[in-house]
Parts: structure tokens; C-alpha cells; sequence
């Protein structure tokens, strides 16, 4: 009897835990902004403060890269490491910030969207939480500018968290302020202040708002995926990791010399490729020179791990479930012979192998600098991977 009691006990706490563990998982929010001279910069980190003060909120800013490199942006922001487009289908909330040009969002972010037709197709933002907020200057058509924002992100299918009457109690009527029911904006004061309190109160409820938002639509979902006899040690479903990451796992790119595309031997699949994208080299050139940067340069590596899970998905007959592990990855970049920082570069490829695979994608790694590669390909990967017979 002792033991059956002691046994519904374990059973009860264990439950417990795992009920504990599921809730206590992170939101990943995202505030992606795009700013010259830091207005949006400072709404963003209010933004920022306002979500993490929501329970398991883990917040990461970053800056749409520049379309034109030679722009003075503020040196803060600068500082940020720029999102790549395939990266925002990762995070369970985004903030979008953007001064407003001309009632409208920036050339910049606009660019950063023009790229987006990859995971538009492949759905991969559709009812993700969205919100926006701009640092204006008069303050002319800010309201409109927020809502030309909300119309990319609709056709994305984001759900789009409005402020509503958010910050009203605390609003200070003796100064003007940018604050509007759809987002949270600042407007500039002739002696230079600002964000003043008011909008930077607005913002953090802004921020709160969507990390709530956040937290329950990821709870939802993870709740639908939990089969009812859930048990922990059953590997994930690896074409619904895929899936729910938003990776867009692209045709595989067919041989163009006397070669296949990956050979298996004694269940190890060997795969070489470059930075192909729909036939053609993605961000070609050579590190460390101006014809490319390091975020095109991150961006054809991620591209390059794309076309070898491709590969590795067809070595496997469609299931990428079939694969035990991945052995290692070697990445070639066409580099300056000055150049070192292979590795951040890598991480682009190890990382994806991490999201998809998880423990099972964690492998051995070497990176190398190449004085040319073929068709002027900035990387090169050679993947092995184990698969089940
Ligand atoms: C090309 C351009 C167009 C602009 N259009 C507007 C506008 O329509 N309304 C407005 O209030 N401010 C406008 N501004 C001012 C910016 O919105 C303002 O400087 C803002 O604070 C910039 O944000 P940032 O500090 O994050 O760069 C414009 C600025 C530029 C450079």
C-alpha cells in the first residue's frame, strides 16, 4: 500500500514538473528596427523593458541591415547585429520599429520586406503576434505610417497587437506627445528631448502587450501539439520542427558535372554545395572585400545549409526523421588571406543544423579560407550525416 501511495506521488510530481517545465519554456520576442538617428532606437529598448517585464520574455533587438552602407547611422545602432529575413519565423513575437518617412515606413525596412516572399509563401509568419511602433519627427501621418506597416504585416497573416488606450492614465497632457491607439511613436522637440515619458511609458505597455500575446499563442500551440500521452523521450517529428521554425527547405540543387549529388556509404550520406538560390549564387564575392558583407555573408551560408538539408532530405527518401546524426560540417569561404572570422560565418550553418536536428545536430566542425571557390560562391559546405538504413 506504502508503495502504491508512494508511487501516485511520483507519478503526480512528475506530471508537475513536466506541466511546470512545458509553461516555463521562453518567449522569444524579436524587435526589429531599422534606425539613422536613434529615436526608434530608444522606443525599441522601451519596448524591450516593457516585454521582459512579462514573465519568461526573452528579447533580442536587431537592426534591418542598411541599404546604403555609406548612411551615418547612430553608432548604438549600429552596434546591433542585423536580422536576416529567414531568422524572424524563429521568434514567437515581433515588434517592428521604423521612423517614419514620408507617412510611411522606411526604404530600409521596406528592402528588408522585399526579400520576404520566401516565407510569405511558406506561411511561415502566419499567426505570429506583430507590433509597430515609429519615431516620427512634426509627427506628420504617423498614424497612417503605423498602418501602411500593419498592411505587410497582414499580408504575412500576423496577428497585429494594437496599444488601444494603453498609457492613458499616465499621459501627460501639458506636452504634445506622439502616442496613437496603434502603436506607440514619438515626435521631436525643438530643444532635442525625447521620447518623452509619456511615449516611452506607452512603448513598454506596447512591449508587455505583445510578449503577453506572445506567451499565449505559443502556450496554445504547444498544447495542440502535446499529444494527451505525451511522453518526453519521443524525438520530435523532424518535418514539423521544420515546419513550425518557418524553414523553408528549397528544391535540391541538381549536379552540373559528372557527380551525384550526395553518395551513401555504411549509412553515412556525404554532401557537398554551394550558395545556390533558385539557380543562381546568392550574395557571390569575396569575404572581406567590399563586393560582399558579413551578413551576406551569413546569409549565403545559411542559404548553402539549406541546399544540404535539400540534399540530405533526398538522400533520405523525403523523411528527414530517418537522419541519426550530423558528423561534421566543413565550410570553405571565399576570403582575403587577412580574413579570421570563419566561424561566425559557420554559426549560420551549425545553428540551422541545431534548430532542426537539436541534439541529434550538434557536430564536429572545421572552417577554412579559400583563395576562389566555383562560380564565385562565397561559401562552400561539405556535410556527413548518419541515417538509419
Ligand atoms: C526621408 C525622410 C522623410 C521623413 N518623413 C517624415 C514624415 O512624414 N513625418 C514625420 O513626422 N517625420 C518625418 N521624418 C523625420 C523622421 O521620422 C525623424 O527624424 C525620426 O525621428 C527618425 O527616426 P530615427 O531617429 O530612428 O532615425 C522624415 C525623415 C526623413 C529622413
Amino acid at each position: 500500500m506504502k508503495n502504491i501511495i508512494l508511487t501516485c506521488l511520483l507519478l503526480l510530481l512528475s506530471t508537475g514538473v513536466q506541466k511546470v517545465q512545458a509553461q516555463s519554456k521562453e518567449t522569444n520576442i524579436l524587435i526589429l528596427i531599422h534606425s539613422q538617428n536613434g529615436g526608434t532606437y530608444t522606443l525599441a529598448k522601451a519596448i524591450s523593458e516593457g516585454a521582459v517585464s512579462y514573465p519568461d520574455t526573452k528579447v533580442t533587438i536587431k537592426r534591418v541591415p542598411s541599404i546604403n552602407p555609406k548612411e551615418k547611422i547612430n553608432a548604438a545602432v549600429a552596434k546591433l547585429s542585423a536580422a536576416t529575413i529567414e531568422e524572424l519565423a524563429g521568434y514567437d513575437g515581433i515588434a517592428f520599429g521604423s521612423p517614419v518617412h514620408f507617412a510611411n515606413i522606411s526604404a530600409d525596412m521596406s528592402s528588408f520586406f522585399g526579400q520576404s516572399i520566401p516565407i510569405w509563401t511558406a506561411r511561415s509568419l502566419e499567426g505570429k503576434p506583430a507590433t509597430v511602433f515609429m519615431a516620427a519627427g512634426s509627427g506628420a501621418g504617423r498614424e497612417a505610417a503605423i498602418q501602411s506597416f500593419w498592411n505587410t504585416l497582414a499580408v504575412h497573416g500576423m496577428i497585429i497587437i494594437p496599444t488601444g488606450l494603453m498609457g492613458t492614465d499616465k499621459l501627460d497632457k501639458t506636452t504634445p506627445q506622439g502616442n496613437t491607439p496603434f502603436g506607440a511613436a514619438s515626435i521631436a522637440h525643438a530643444d532635442g528631448s525625447g521620447p518623452t515619458a509619456s511615449e516611452l511609458n506607452l512603448a513598454r505597455e506596447q512591449g508587455k502587450a505583445l510578449a503577453k500575446a506572445a506567451k499565449g499563442l505559443k502556450t496554445q500551440s504547444s498544447n495542440q501539439n502535446t499529444p494527451a500521452t505525451s511522453d518526453k523521450t519521443i524525438s520530435p517529428d523532424i518535418n514539423t520542427v521544420v515546419k513550425d521554425a518557418g524553414i523553408v527547405i528549397p528544391p535540391a540543387p541538381k549536379p552540373v558535372g559528372n557527380y551525384v549529388p550526395f553518395v551513401i556509404s555504411d549509412h553515412k550520406v556525404y554532401i557537398n554545395q554551394v550558395a545556390l538560390q533558385d539557380g543562381k549564387i546568392l550574395y557571390p564575392g569575396k569575404v572581406g572585400t567590399t563586393a560582399i558583407t558579413e551578413e551576406q555573408a551569413k546569409a549565403a551560408t545559411y542559404q548553402t545549409m539549406l541546399n544540404v538539408i535539400a540534399v540530405l532530405k533526398e538522400a533520405c527518401g523525403g523523411d528527414l526523421n530517418k537522419v541519426k546524426r550530423c558528423i561534421q560540417l566543413t565550410g570553405y569561404f571565399n576570403t582575403t588571406p587577412e580574413y579570421t572570422q570563419h566561424a561566425g560565418l559557420m554559426n549560420a550553418a551549425s545553428d540551422l543544423a541545431v534548430k532542426v536536428f537539436g541534439e541529434k545536430g550538434k557536430h564536429a566542425r572545421a572552417t577554412i579560407g579559400a583563395v576562389s571557390l566555383p562560380v564565385n560562391s562565397a561559401v562552400e559546405i561539405q556535410a556527413i550525416f548518419e541515417i538509419e538504413e
